[in-house]
């Protein structure tokens, strides 16, 4: 019989790269780390993308408010961008501030250094009650400042393997508590039905 951690040790190999998403609304700009990013399109001509962000972060109301998000991909050497963003919240510091970025055609801000970035206008979004599933078209697509894409893409399984020492604990302590705030919400589902934001650029 499997346990619930066996359990969540299958549903862990079905994590995505380890990406940034940034958002922005109403002047206030903000970037946070997931690994639950997804094709959620098999047309060339219709890339689509879709995010689970937890409603306790900060960055979900900003997606939520704007309707828009941007996805990086991220180089195998960028642990610390991943530490100042995904260890973080924009609640206690304004993490953008020391990480150069532009404005995209969403207005959700592209990050300079990344492999690549994906902006993406919120189509449809369901409420799985800790988190919310974000649908995104992709509107338009780059790699970063550098014009192309260099080195190897932070795999999720690359991350855990090379997490440096002194941030391992940190972590192990921050998803535990997310996963304590995630449980008290999880079955609390509401149907939604998305209309255009836009809003509050
Ligand atoms: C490797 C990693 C994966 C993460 N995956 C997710 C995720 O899939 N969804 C999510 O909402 N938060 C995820 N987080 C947590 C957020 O990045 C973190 O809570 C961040 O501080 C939120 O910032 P904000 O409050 O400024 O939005 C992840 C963090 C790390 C380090």
């Amino acid at each position: 019989m499997l346990t619930p951690d066996d359990t969540y040790q299958l549903l862990r190999t079905l994590t995505s790269p380890v990406v940034a998403i940034t958002s922005a609304r109403a002047g206030v700009r903000n970037g946070m780390i997931i690994d639950s990013a997804i094709r959620a399109s098999i047309v060339p001509a219709i890339p689509r993308i879709a995010v689970f962000i937890h409603k306790f972060n900060f960055s979900h109301d900003l997606i939520f408010g704007s309707g828009a998000f941007a996805l990086h991909l991220l180089r195998t050497d960028q642990y610390d961008l991943i530490h100042h963003l995904g260890f973080h919240s924009r609640r206690d510091v304004d993490k953008l501030a020391t990480v150069p970025h532009r404005t995209g055609a969403t207005g959700a801000p592209l990050l300079d250094d990344c492999y690549a970035h994906l902006d993406c206008r919120v189509i449809n979004a369901m409420d799985t009650g800790s988190s919310t599933c974000f649908l995104g078209d992709v509107v338009d697509v780059g790699f970063g400042a550098a014009g192309e894409p260099r080195g190897d893409v932070m795999t999720a399984g690359f991350f855990r393997a090379h997490i440096p020492a002194a941030w391992r604990e940190d972590y192990v302590r921050q998803l535990a508590r997310a996963q304590g705030a995630a449980e008290r919400t999880a079955r609390e589902i509401r149907p939604m039905v998305w209309k255009r934001k836009g809003d509050g650029r």
